[in-house]
């Protein structure tokens, strides 16, 4: 056999070798026997000093060109063989359904907000929005509640940067969290002319101990119309509206003297309804309402000759907990989902 038909048989043999590698160990195997330092390959190359002379050229191209397609060869089975390693052991059933996520749902809350926004937007109100962290101006002042106002010991809050006694602001103000949404009354009129016709929904402050029908925080929405000749008949058919939407065809709604300082006459709004009735009584307190008091359009730059309006304000938790039979206001700030799930 000559030289090269030697290198040829080699080649083959070597090739046959690294093909027949069953797995990732039987073609290190392979390697080692035939392209080790040792190997049969590597043993050849070492013999090109015995060829003679004039075959050599030949000799050592067949030589590499044998070395290439056997490292070729290599490469190609050792990525054939990982891959298959790779791949799962187990079938996998493509017919299986697939494992899906768990979709959220919008908290009761959010739920009862967003119904009572969608009511109010048919009668043509408007979102509006203001800062949780308000000032006394907006939360108390301007609603014609001075800082002397025994309506104010009602509503104490959480003061923001300084305590209640302290020093106030550079513009003679102080940083409160607000503690009805009512402060968005003034903010609105201070930046629009009439006729207004908005409702905010939003989170508010009250220095208040936890307890079944109390929380630190909690939500409201307050509603306010501003525009010529508007009456307490437009307030309660409004009110009748919306609460029918939210809380039943039954509703009746039933106004009753109270005393706000920022509306003149005020009210305060109950609500029957089987609901009620079912929670064994016949009428529950459920809002505070009023026509805006005239001092309130000064304050803002209205003139009371000029404009009429109405304005109310209720707490969300307290509406959710009628429609849902809930009993205690803290459920909703747990953020238990046995709780959640149910809505
Ligand atoms: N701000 C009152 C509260 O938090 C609720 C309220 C009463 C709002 C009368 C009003 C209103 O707009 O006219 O208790």
């Amino acid at each position: 056999m000559s030289f090269i038909e030697e290198i040829e048989s080699t080649k083959q043999a070597a090739l046959d070798g690294l093909a027949a590698a069953a797995d990732l160990a039987a073609l290190e195997e392979a390697r080692v026997k035939y392209l080790g330092t040792k190997g049969a390959f590597t043993a050849l190359a070492k013999g090109m000093g015995a060829v003679p002379k004039e075959e050599k050229p030949a000799a050592g191209k067949a030589l590499n060109v044998a070395k290439q397609a056997l490292e070729a060869a290599l490469t190609e089975r050792k990525s054939d063989l990982e891959l298959a390693a790779a791949a799962p052991t187990v079938a996998t059933d493509f017919t299986l359904p697939g494992r899906r996520g768990a979709l959220g749902r919008l908290h009761p809350l959010t739920q009862v907000t967003e119904d009572i926004v969608k009511s109010f937007r048919k009668l043509g109100f408007v979102v509006a929005d203001g800062p949780e962290i308000e000032d006394d101006y907006h939360c108390f002042d301007a609603l014609n509640t001075p800082a002397d106002h025994p309506a104010r010991d009602m509503q104490d809050t959480f003061h923001v940067g300084t305590s209640r006694n302290a020093a106030p602001r550079e513009d003679g103000k102080h940083s409160l969290l607000r503690t009805h949404t009512s402060s968005v009354q003034i903010r609105c009129m201070e930046t629009q002319q009439p006729p207004v016709r908005i409702i905010v929904p939003g989170r508010v402050y009250r220095r208040d101990t936890p307890d079944q029908t109390h929380n630190p925080t909690f939500q409201q929405i307050e509603g306010l119309y501003v525009d010529k000749n508007v009456t307490v008949g437009d307030l309660k058919g409004t009110v009748e509206f919306v609460f029918r939407e939210v809380l039943g065809k039954d509703v009746k709604v039933r106004f009753r003297p109270h005393y706000f300082s920022y509306t003149e006459p005020s009210f305060e709004i109950d609500f029957s309804s089987s609901l009620v009735r079912k929670m064994g009584k016949d009428w529950l307190e459920i809002a505070g309402c009023g026509m805006v008091h005239p001092q309130v359009f000064e304050n803002v730059g209205y003139d009371p000759e000029v404009w009429t309006g109405w304005a109310f304000g209720f707490g969300i938790e307290r509406i959710a907990m009628i429609r849902y039979g809930i009993d205690d206001i803290r459920l909703f700030y747990q953020n238990d989902l046995r709780f959640l799930n149910q809505f």
